[in-house]
C-alpha cells in the first residue's frame, strides 16, 4: 500500500504528505495511507482552471416576483403550498456542514446561543420557525440536516440533548457531506496533523449527492417528497417550507425558486439573480461591473436588484436529473490550520490557502427555470456570519427584536 500511495503522491506532486510518516504509530500510518488513497486529488486541477477561469456567459435580467404581486395572490399561493405540505410533498434540508470560521466558535454554528435573558440557540430559532408551518399545516415537515465530519457528532448530540427543540424526531434525519483537501497557495495539500490531511467540507452544493449516498433521497422519493427547500443555518429569521413560496413556485410551473431580497445598495455584497445565456443564474457581487449595476430592466428598475439569501426550493425530479453531472469546484481563500515544516501546529489569523467548494449557484444554473421570489428583508433575513458588525450576532439580535422574538 505504501508504494501505491507514494506513486499517487508523486503523480500529484504531494510527496511532502509523508514527511512525518516514520514518526507515526502503526495505526496512524495505516489511517494516513488510507486517507491519501481515498482523497480525490483531482480537485487541485481546479486551481489551474481557476487561473484560466472560463468567461461567464451573457448576463441578462431575470424577472422576479415582487411583493405587490405576491400580496395580491398570497391566499391562493398559501392554499396551494399548504396542500403540498399536507400531502408530505415538501421536505427541508438544513445546510449545517459549514465551518463558521468567521464566527470563531469551535462548536457547530447552530449551537451558538444568541439569547440575552434566556438560551436561544440558532438551531432552536430555525425549529421554532418551522414549527409555525407545522402548526399551520397540521403535519410535520421532514427535516434533513446536513453536517460534516467536523461537526456531525456534536450536532447530533446537541439536538438529542435539547430534545430536538420540540420537533418530532421521527421527521429529522442527519447526513454528512463530503470533504475535500485544502492546500497552500502553491497547491500543496496541507497537513492538519502529522498523520492527517487538512480537509474541509466541500461547499454548499454537494448536499443532494451526499443525501443520495446516505440513501435519504431514495427514502424521500419513496415517501412522496416532490420539493426540497434548502436553507442556511445562519439566518435566524429563516422562513422554512414557507407555504406562500412553495405555492408560487408550483402555481407558476417552475422547477425551482429562490427567495430574494431587494438590494439596499447597487454594490451590496450579495449575489443577484440573473439569466446567463438564457439560463437562471447568479451574478456574484464581485462580478458586478458598473454597467451591470446601472442596467435597467423592461420596467425601468435596476436590472440586478434582487439578492439571494440561500433559501431555495428545488423539484426533486430536477435534482435527480442533475445528480450525476459534475458541478464545478470553486477555489476559495480561507484560514486553514496546519502543521508547519517544523511539525508545529499553526492556527492562522489570516487566510493562508485554498479550499475547494461546490456552490449552490451552479445548481441553479442547471435548473430549467427558477422563480426569484421577493421577501421582506427585515422579516426574513438576519444572517449571522460575524461576531460583531455587519451580518453579526448583534445585527441579528436587533432584527429578532423587531420581529417580536424574545431573546
Ligand atoms: P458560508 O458560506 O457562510 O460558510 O455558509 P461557513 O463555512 O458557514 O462560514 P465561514 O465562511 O467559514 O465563516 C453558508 C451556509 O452553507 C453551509 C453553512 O453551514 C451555511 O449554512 N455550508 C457551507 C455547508 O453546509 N457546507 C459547506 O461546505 C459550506
Amino acid at each position: 500500500m505504501l508504494e501505491k500511495v507514494k506513486a499517487k503522491l508523486k503523480e500529484y506532486d504531494q510527496e511532502h504528505l509523508l514527511k512525518y510518516y516514520d514518526e507515526l504509530s502503526d495505526g496512524e500510518k495505516k489511517a494516513l495511507l488510507e486517507e491519501i488513497e481515498a482523497t480525490d486529488f483531482d480537485v487541485l486541477n481546479s486551481l489551474k482552471n481557476a487561473l484560466h477561469a472560463p468567461k461567464r456567459g451573457v448576463i441578462t435580467p431575470i424577472e422576479s416576483m415582487e411583493l405587490p404581486e405576491i400580496k395580491e395572490k398570497e391566499a391562493a399561493f398559501r392554499a396551494k403550498g399548504l396542500e403540498a405540505i399536507k400531502k408530505g410533498e415538501v421536505a427541508a434540508v438544513l445546510l449545517a456542514g459549514g465551518m463558521g470560521t468567521r464566527l470563531g466558535s469551535d462548536d457547530p454554528k447552530g449551537m451558538y446561543n444568541i439569547g440575552l435573558t434566556k438560551e436561544v440557540y440558532i438551531f432552536q430559532r430555525l425549529i421554532e420557525n418551522l414549527m409555525d408551518v407545522v402548526n399551520e399545516a397540521g403535519v410535520f415537515v421532514p427535516l434533513y440536516i446536513m453536517t460534516s465530519d467536523k461537526n456531525n457528532d456534536k450536532t447530533v448530540k446537541f439536538m438529542k440533548e435539547k430534545n430536538y427543540f420540540g420537533y418530532n424526531p421521527d421527521y429529522i434525519h442527519f447526513f454528512k457531506q463530503e470533504m475535500a483537501p485544502a492546500s497552500d497557495y502553491e497547491g500543496h495539500i496541507l497537513l492538519e496533523g502529522k498523520g492527517k490531511l487538512a480537509t474541509s467540507p466541500n461547499g454548499n452544493a454537494g448536499w443532494y449527492v451526499s443525501m443520495h449516498k446516505a440513501g435519504l433521497s431514495a427514502q424521500a422519493i419513496a415517501d412522496g417528497v416532490k420539493w426540497i427547500n434548502i436553507f442556511a443555518v445562519d439566518n435566524v429569521l429563516q422562513r422554512i417550507a414557507d407555504p406562500v413560496f412553495v405555492g408560487a413556485v408550483i402555481e407558476g410551473n417552475f422547477v425551482s425558486g429562490a427567495k430574494v431580497v431587494r438590494k439596499v445598495a447597487r454594490d451590496e455584497k450579495v449575489g443577484a439573480m440573473c439569466l446567463e445565456d438564457g439560463r437562471p443564474s447568479i451574478v456574484e457581487y464581485y462580478e458586478m461591473t458598473d454597467e451591470l449595476m446601472d442596467a435597467k430592466n423592461e420596467k425601468g428598475d435596476p436590472a440586478y436588484n434582487f439578492g439571494v439569501i440561500l433559501n431555495y426550493l428545488f423539484s426533486i425530479d430536477e435534482l435527480e436529473r442533475i445528480r450525476e453531472g459534475n458541478l464545478p469546484l470553486h477555489v476559495v481563500e480561507k484560514k486553514i490550520p496546519y502543521i508547519d515544516e517544523n511539525g508545529n501546529f499553526v492556527s492562522p489569523t489570516e487566510p493562508n490557502g485554498y479550499k475547494f467548494e461546490q456552490l449552490v449557484l451552479d445548481m441553479i444554473y442547471e435548473m430549467k427555470n427558477c422563480l426569484p421570489f421577493e421577501v421582506v428583508r427585515e422579516f426574513e433575513f438576519a444572517p449571522i456570519k460575524n461576531k460583531t458588525g455587519i451580518d453579526s450576532v448583534e445585527s441579528a439580535r436587533e432584527l429578532c427584536k423587531k420581529n417580536g422574538i424574545e431573546l
